[in-house]
């Protein structure tokens, strides 16, 4: 580790107990506080997961660090202060946000994000920029605590965001990480395929959470992972549901009853379609058979082209034969 990168991550773990310090102690954290009170966050994981506050102000960070010795260019590379073009000058990156600090895998801290507090402040979050210390598209979200949990139960739980993880941490799943987005990467990828090969996707489910869902699966089972996707009512998101619903029914209806990328297909395939117009029926049908045909099993094929029999009312001998006139013919 070069020292400048050893600057970098001390610069990280200094400002981690101040904003922890700010949230959790004084007068000027105490909205970010009850906000995240407000939210279902409890102590327990505002300190596990090291949560904190930076106030509103433009030089905080700036003068505290410098007091403390450190180059500015330093912090500038580190993505903790901005240059002031015109005067040589620097101002904070984060100010008046929620601090999620973001580890790597052996619990440095590399990276901030910082969350929003006033409804109309963009963006929600606010990250750290790509680093010498923080290359984003390799990082998992609690990866460093979940990692043994993984392990233990050879499963993983992929969701998109921070409190996700923090509220299905407190609801007892512990091998929850995120990927700060909906984009999983290769890297990602490789990183969960060494420690487990089974994965639950438990990404939101508005649109753009299920399109990714349907993204992260492909790219998970095109790599040999066994996948399956927990879907919510109504577009909401993981912390959302628990807050509404509870751990427990997260735990049984939402991760228990989640779905094979062949099932959640069958649904995916049939948003925004209207299925009583003829039309539009028979092309999901379509749809659907050429998927099923391009599962492994010949079991699997069989179960999936039942269902879709039963559903529609129509022959297995009538969609077998339709399936090798779209599927195996334009092969
Ligand atoms: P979401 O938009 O689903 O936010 O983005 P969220 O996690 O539900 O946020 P809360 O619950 O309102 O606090 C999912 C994740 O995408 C990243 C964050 O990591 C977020 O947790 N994201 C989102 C950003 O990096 N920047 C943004 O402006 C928004
Ligand atoms: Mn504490
Ligand atoms: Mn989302
Ligand atoms: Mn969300
Ligand atoms: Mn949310």
């Amino acid at each position: 580790v070069s020292s400048e990168a050893r600057q970098m991550i001390e610069a990280h773990e200094l400002l981690r107990k101040f904003y922890h310090h700010l949230l959790i102690n004084t007068k000027e954290g105490q909205h970010a506080l009850e906000y995240l009170l407000e939210r279902g966050f409890t102590k327990e994981s505002i300190d596990k997961f090291q949560i904190g506050y930076a106030l509103p102000t433009w030089d905080f960070t700036v003068k505290l660090l410098q007091k403390r010795g450190y180059s500015l260019s330093v912090l500038e590379k580190a993505g903790l202060i901005i240059k002031r073009e015109e005067e040589n000058s620097f101002f904070d990156r984060f100010r008046n946000r929620i601090m999620f600090p973001i580890l790597d895998p052996k619990g440095v801290p590399v990276a901030f994000a910082g969350r929003a507090i006033e409804k109309n402040d963009q963006p929600k979050y606010l990250n750290s920029p790509e680093t010498d210390i923080f290359n984003k598209s390799s990082i998992l979200y609690n990866w460093n605590h979940a990692r043994s949990s993984i392990k233990k139960q050879q499963q993983i739980i992929l969701f998109e965001g921070f409190a996700d993880v923090i509220s299905a941490d407190r609801a007892g799943i512990h091998n929850g990480v995120a990927t700060m987005g909906t984009s999983l990467t290769d890297q990602h990828v490789q990183l969960i395929r060494r420690t487990t090969d089974s994965v639950v996707i438990s990404y939101d489910s508005d649109k753009a959470g299920t399109d990714a869902a349907y993204r992260a699966a492909e790219m998970l089972i095109k790599n040999g992972c066994q996948v399956k996707i927990a879907r919510m009512r109504d577009g909401l998101d993981p912390d959302e549901y628990i807050k509404k619903f509870g751990p427990e029914k997260f735990q049984h209806d939402v991760i228990g009853g989640s779905l094979t990328f062949m099932a959640f297909k069958m649904q995916y395939f049939r948003m925004g379609k209207n299925l009583q117009n003829e039309g539009e029926k028979l092309q999901y049908i379509e749809e659907i058979i050429k998927e099923i045909a391009k599962l492994e099993k010949a079991i699997e094929r069989e179960h999936y082209m039942k269902q879709l029999a039963d559903e529609f009312d129509i022959s297995l001998e009538a969609l077998s034969a339709q399936q090798q006139q779209v599927y195996f013919k334009e092969k």
